[in-house]
């Protein structure tokens, strides 16, 4: 069996396991490169995992693209989650447009309003959560699990694609002919809002793109800040 191989069989038996023990279950499906990989191995295995999109409304178009895609492709249903209008509003209002560029606190109250608050409505009632997150992508995701106790969402959280590499993703995506962001051929390794992702250059980070005029440690839009607790 090839390592890739062995990779699938674990992400399979992580969440199948998952699905016996922590039913309703979740999957914030970013249509990020390794979400791709989840979305496509969640609806051939058929297991049983409900899938959400966070719209910030300011993402690329590449990406509402691929979004349509999922939705004709995949028999799994994708639910989209939309920030409070009211709250973008009061904050365009204060701020401008592209307040997010003007601090790192007002850049992270941006992610609040349109990430952070619309991912705990779409984890409401849920009994666990699924990411595409991997160690190697940031400092901040060194130290995670691949189940761990998510104290701030007080839920369950798998990463089952954490020891994944970068290469091992894209070896599945093509092997698998699995849909993926246009934006990834443009040298566009991580996606987020359109306003805060550039392309990078070769042999930088792949979030260098990212938010890129902060500091690393400050990279983070708040959707995994909270402290995990390992129970495995
Ligand atoms: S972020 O925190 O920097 O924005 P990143 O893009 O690396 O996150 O994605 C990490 C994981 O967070 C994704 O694999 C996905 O599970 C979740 N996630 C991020 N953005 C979204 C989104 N817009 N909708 C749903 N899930 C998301
Ligand atoms: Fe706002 Fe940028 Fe955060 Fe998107 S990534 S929610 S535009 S600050």
């Amino acid at each position: 069996m090839s390592e890739l191989q062995q990779k699938v069989e674990q992400v399979i038996a992580v969440l199948t396991e998952a699905t016996h023990n922590y039913a309703p279950i979740i999957f914030a499906n970013s249509l990020g490169a390794e979400d791709m990989v989840l979305t496509d191995l969640i609806n051939r295995h058929k297991l049983d995992i409900g899938m959400f999109s966070l719209d910030t409304g300011r993402l690329p178009q590449e990406t509402y693209d691929l979004m349509q895609t999922v939705q004709t492709r995949y028999s799994n249903s994708l639910q989209i989650y939309f920030p409070s209008a009211e709250e973008i509003e009061k904050y365009v209002a204060q701020n401008g447009v592209n307040g997010f560029y003007d601090s790192v606190e007002l850049r992270k109250r941006c992610c609040h309003i349109r990430k952070v608050e619309p991912l705990r409505r779409a984890l409401r009632g849920k009994r666990a959560w699924v990411t595409g997150i991997r160690h190697e992508q940031a400092a901040t995701r060194s130290n995670l699990a691949l189940s761990a106790y998510d104290k701030e969402h007080q839920m369950q959280k798998f990463n089952p694609l954490l020891e994944w590499s970068n290469a091992q993703v894209w070896e599945y995506i093509k092997q698998n002919d699995v849909p993926y962001n246009k934006l990834h051929d443009r040298f566009f390794p991580s996606i987020g809002c359109a306003p805060c992702t550039r392309a990078v250059t070769p042999g930088e980070d792949i979030r260098a793109g990212r938010w890129w005029w902060e500091a690393p440690e400050n990279k983070e839009c708040g959707l995994h800040a909270g402290k995990v607790v390992l129970i495995k």
